[in-house]
């Protein structure tokens, strides 16, 4: 029986900086992965990003959203770029997919590929494996208020943390159904800052009543500054972790440190059953930018996300076994500024290693 191959759709958004560098060096080892699969897959790239605003003053336009909308995934490299004004293109273009198309989930495995790359002394790679679930569409990011009297001795700035039921019931929920998944300790950690902001008992009530529909899932607590101390004194209690947008992307910078370094670090910005977005958890880097430097792991692991949530779950642990073992194997020694390789290399290392498993 001929069964039909899935042509999955992917949009490339390599960005600003080192974006368009290693997403170069994701899709390498995309087409590795496919070819010795076999499953297809085509790819459009978008030119959004600060060269094109700056030629046209055009972020994202609703058209593109639109578009974008009829892809399966898109796999993002990075924005920033100092010659605009801090956010704006952060903003309008990375805040903006994931708000227009409700990408609510922002998915940060902590998991390092070697024990050489952990930096705690005593810990080992296998201390280290659980999941941020960051919730991504609410908090500081709707960056509802705003400035009065700017400039003036009166200034007034406001930054408001909403949240609503249903945006931390979903991401709740989601996470307490992934601690059901995972082969992990199967319990949820609530992160949350609630005993000094007390909107934040929103997160209280709905882990508490949602938590009862899981009686299978150990239910947990930290408030953010005490997970910061644990995550670095006992990773190895963590399974999955539940946090508002801000909390969760401050704490999910220190677990790329864990994991080895914002060069191995990567993101799914999810809406289950709908377009999602995989990128490295790190910038644009601009200081690097066409000097082949950047590693380029974290953007082929976020292609390991992204092939996992298109159903290739093959192809994605192949792509991650490729890299552990080029990491652990010596083919990629390690991964400091002096490694010597470039960032072409270490995508070829890593689909050969891909291509031959
Ligand atoms: C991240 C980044 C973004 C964020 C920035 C670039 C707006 O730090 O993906 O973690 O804060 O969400
Ligand atoms: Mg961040």
């Amino acid at each position: 029986m001929m069964v039909e191959k899935k042509n999955h759709k992917i949009a490339v958004i390599g960005g600003d900086g080192i974006g368009p560098e290693v997403i170069r060096e994701g899709l390498k080892v995309l087409r590795a992965a496919s070819e010795a699969i076999g499953f297809n897959f085509l790819t459009k790239e978008f030119p959004y990003g600060s060269d094109h605003y700056l030629e046209t003053g055009e972020l994202l336009p609703e058209a593109a959203l639109a578009e974008l909308k009829t892809f399966d995934a898109i796999y993002l490299g990075a924005l920033g770029d100092p010659r605009c004004e801090p956010g704006l293109v952060e903003h309008g273009i990375i805040s903006s997919i994931r708000f227009k198309l409700d990408l609510y989930i922002n998915l940060r495995p902590i998991n390092p590929y070697a024990d050489h790359l952990v930096p705690l002394k005593n810990k080992l790679a296998k201390d280290i494996d659980f999941v941020v679930v960051r919730e991504n569409t609410e908090d500081l990011y709707t960056n509802l208020g705003g400035i009065f009297k700017k400039g003036t001795q009166d200034e007034v700035a406001l930054a408001q943390m909403i949240f609503t039921r249903r945006g931390v019931e979903r991401a709740v929920r989601y996470a307490f159904e992934l601690a059901r998944k995972r082969d992990g300790r199967k319990k949820l950690t609530l992160v949350d800052k609630a005993n000094a902001i007390r909107a934040m008992d929103i997160w209280t009530r709905t882990f508490a009543e949602v938590g009862e529909e899981y009686p299978d899932i150990e239910k947990d607590h930290a408030y953010v500054d005490a997970c910061c101390m644990w995550m670095i004194k006992n990773p190895e209690d963590f399974d999955v972790l539940v946090a508002n947008n801000i909390f969760g992307d401050i704490i999910t910078d220190l677990g790329a440190m864990l994991q080895g370094g914002m060069g191995v670090a990567a993101s799914g910005n999810i809406h289950p059953g709908k377009v999602s977005m995989f990128e490295p958890i790190h910038g644009s880097a601009p200081k690097y930018k066409g000097q082949n430097k950047a590693i380029p792991i974290a953007a082929i692991s976020a292609v390991a996300m992204m092939l996992d949530y298109l159903g290739e779950r093959i192809g994605a642990e192949l792509i991650n076994s490729a890299i552990q073992r080029c990491l652990n194997g010596g083919k990629i020694p390690d991964l400091s500024a002096s490694r010597g390789l470039s960032t072409t290399e270490i995508g070829d290392i890593i689909a050969d290693a891909v291509q031959n498993p």
